[in-house]
């Protein structure tokens, strides 16, 4: 259970957006009205505060996040678009089509975001206060929907207070959602493929593409990982050793708290203050960098299973799982 936060609730007003954006640049949590449905927003650039959003909405799994911008001009740093993928875009957005498409080089969201993918996914809502807050904020924004994992997603402020009060910073009060089901999710990484259905219906971007689009292999609800990332999924190519209490030959070190064994070539730790926030934040990249110093294995030093911990430690499960 994270900390109980002061959650306020305010009308989305211009001071109450130029406050939420404020608060989002503390690296604060912000759930705000989107055409389709409530958004729980933060940096998405900032490993924390993204990390406290799976705190949040509790039963953290580290599934992507949607990063949210104010135009398509702003999605250009982000993702590599294909002409394809930049017609969707001139048609339907703002509005509630989703794009998974590669990460541009340099791209800005933080690894947790995209739960440690080589592919984001973007969105440009069609709402006025989603897009005010956007500009005003001035830097991507990840947001799920804005309820308890498990519970259905929220489409008027008060359903975000009942799922999330104590949990978030701030609420702001845009009335009711006018789509009411989430975004529709396309992917270009391979095949154009429908990752989930939604707001805009199919038929209406195979119009425009001019065939029809592929559909994401059928996985079961509670399944783990999300629809069209079970094949890419970041492994990394060293072996990962779990719940290690020292270090072998040749093995890099994914550390955990103060008390670190020694004899690791390369070491880094996930956070020395014993900190899930921290170390969920950390994660990803920590695991990229441990793979890429050449060791031939990664060992994991354990972490508690509470909070974010869980998610944490299935992520490092799956990343410990032998390959196909
Ligand atoms: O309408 C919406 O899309 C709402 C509003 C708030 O914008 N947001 C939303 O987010 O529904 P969320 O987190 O509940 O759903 C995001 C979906 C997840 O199924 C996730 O797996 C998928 O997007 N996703 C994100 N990045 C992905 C990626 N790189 N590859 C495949 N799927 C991805
Ligand atoms: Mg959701």
């Amino acid at each position: 259970m994270p900390s109980k936060v002061a959650t306020r609730f305010l009308d989305a007003t211009r001071d109450a957006i130029a406050e939420a954006a404020r608060v989002l640049g503390a690296g604060g949590l912000v759930a705000f009205p989107t055409e389709t449905v409530y958004g729980l927003g933060a940096d998405a650039t900032n490993g924390e505060a993204v990390a406290r959003i799976y705190s949040a909405k509790g039963r953290p799994q580290f599934n992507p996040l949607i990063s949210h911008v104010a135009d398509a001009k702003a999605a250009l740093p982000l993702a590599r678009f294909t002409d394809e993928a930049k017609l969707l875009a001139g048609v339907f957005w703002p509005g509630p089509l989703t794009l998974v498409l590669p990460k541009a080089d340099g791209c800005p969201v933080s690894e947790l975001a995209t739960a440690g993918l080589d592919s984001i996914a973007v969105r440009v809502p069609d709402h006025t206060i989603a897009r005010d807050l956007l500009k005003a904020f001035g830097r991507p924004v990840v947001a799920p929907s804005a309820n308890q994992s498990g519970h259905v997603s929220p489409t008027l402020a008060e359903h975000v207070r009942t799922d999330l009060d104590g949990r978030v910073d701030l609420i702001v009060d845009g009335g009711p959602t006018s789509v009411g089901i989430e975004s529709t999710i396309v992917s270009f990484l391979d095949t154009p493929t429908l990752l989930r259905p939604g707001g805009l219906p199919r038929e209406a971007i195979e119009r425009v593409l001019g065939y029809e689009l592929a559909d994401a292999e059928p996985v079961a609800d509670n399944a783990p990982l999300a629809p069209g990332m079970l094949s890419s999924h970041y492994a990394p190519r060293a072996g990962v050793r779990l719940n290690a209490i020292d270090v072998r030959p040749g093995e890099a070190l994914l550390a955990f708290g103060d008390v670190v064994p020694s004899g690791a070539a390369t070491m880094l730790n996930l956070s020395a203050s014993g900190d899930l926030v921290e170390a969920a934040a950390n994660l990803f990249s920590h695991l990229r960098a441990l793979d890429a110093s050449g060791a031939a294995g990664i060992a994991v030093m354990p972490i508690p299973n509470d909070d974010l911990g869980e998610a944490i430690n299935d992520r490092l499960a799956r990343a410990a799982a032998p390959r196909p």
